[in-house]
């Protein structure tokens, strides 16, 4: 009985020290000290040998299972020990690595070119006005001296809402609207940037755009006036070596009427598919303010005279940064708007 128990003794040291994992100590603490183990079995049997016997193999057996419960306490810490060196192992941080940049958006292209736009009017001295997109038939077209069969209608195709409503061509409403607030004594000096639509679809021309209004109603305005002040635009948005044209125009509501053409930054002004092979760019339509439309907006035309002009944001935007294509400002491909400024 003895030499049996030290046998058990030798096979469960050689088990206890073979177990590689926590598991696998468990595992042989069952095997050995568990309610059916081979040492808790000849525990339980000691009852069947003779009185003479048991206290000499009960002492026995309980150091032999004190000692294989200490094996196995021993065996789990060292395992612990080094399950916890792997576990830091692999929780472990670099702490000189490059961290994870956030992703910080930058301004649309035509949010940073209106932002210019306004600094250099506004260093003029025009103040900032807006207007509604959803116009009326009246300030879009008759205050601007265009009656209801008046042909030039056809110059911007409109989307109509109902015979009265439609979506602005242009911000030349605008005007008029603010014209019949300061009349018939108080000077314009305004701006008016904003978005119109037209049916209109190239690579130039798109069915919603940007305009920005300009304004100036004062005494003795002139077309020098008028020249001094978008000479000076361009420069300031394109350099003082940009090639400006004021080419002979038509607006119902203008009159002398130019168009403003700048050098196609694409071609040089060879000539290519963004100007049309002209080697020019129309960038804004402007004139003296028609008569007419001082007088339907309660100004005296012999008191006071104006000029006025609408510009494409897009155009200038296309012109500023090279961009051939309008439609990549709206399609929204984080591959074109990333290139530009993130102030
Ligand atoms: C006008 O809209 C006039 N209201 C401008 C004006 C204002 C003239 C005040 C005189 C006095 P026009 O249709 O040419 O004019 O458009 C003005 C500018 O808008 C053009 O020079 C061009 O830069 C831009 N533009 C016109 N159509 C489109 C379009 N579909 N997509 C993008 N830009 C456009
Ligand atoms: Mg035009």
């Amino acid at each position: 009985m003895q030499e049996n128990l030290k046998a058990l003794e030798a096979e469960a040291r050689g088990d206890i020290e073979k177990a590689a994992t926590l598991e696998e100590v468990e595992e042989q603490r069952v095997r050995y000290l568990g309610r059916k183990g081979k040492l808790t079995l000849i525990l339980r049997g000691m009852k069947d040998l003779s009185p003479v016997e048991r206290p000499g193999v009960g002492k026995l057996a309980n150091e032999i299972r004190a000692r294989v419960e200490g094996l196995i306490r021993q065996r789990m810490s060292v395992l612990n020990e080094s399950q916890k060196e792997e576990r830091l192992e692999k929780e472990r941080i670099d702490v000189t690595m490059p961290g994870v940049r956030p992703r910080v958006g930058n301004k649309h292209p035509l949010t940073l070119v209106l932002a210019e736009i306004k600094r250099v009017f506004m260093g003029l001295g025009f103040s900032v006005v807006e207007g509604p997109e959803i116009e009326s038939d009246y300030y879009n077209f008759e205050a601007l001296n265009l009656p209801p069969d008046h042909p030039a209608r056809d110059m911007q195709d409109s989307f109509y809402i109902t015979e009265e409503i439609l979506l602005r061509t242009h911000t030349s409403p605008v005007q008029a609207r603010t014209m019949e607030r300061t009349a018939p004594n108080v000077p314009v000096r305004i701006i008016c940037p904003g978005k119109v639509y037209r049916r209109d679809a190239d690579s130039t021309h798109s069915p919603m755009f940007h305009q920005v209004e300009g304004l100036v109603v004062d005494k003795n305005i002139t077309l020098a006036n008028l020249k001094g002040v978008l000479t000076l635009f361009v420069r300031e948005l394109f350099g003082a070596d940009r090639k400006v044209r004021f080419r002979p125009s038509y607006f119902p509501f203008t009159e002398p009427s130019a168009e403003v053409d700048i050098s196609c930054v694409i071609c040089g002004g060879k000539g290519c598919r963004v100007c049309s092979h002209t080697g020019w760019l129309e960038i804004l339509g402007s004139g003296l303010v028609h008569p007419r439309v001082l007088a339907m907006s309660g100004y005296d035309p012999k008191e006071v005279s104006g000029f006025a002009f609408g510009m494409g944001v897009e155009r200038i935007a296309m012109l500023k940064y090279g961009i051939d294509d309008i439609r990549l400002f709206f399609e929204n491909d984080l591959r074109f708007l990333e290139q530009f400024g993130t102030v």
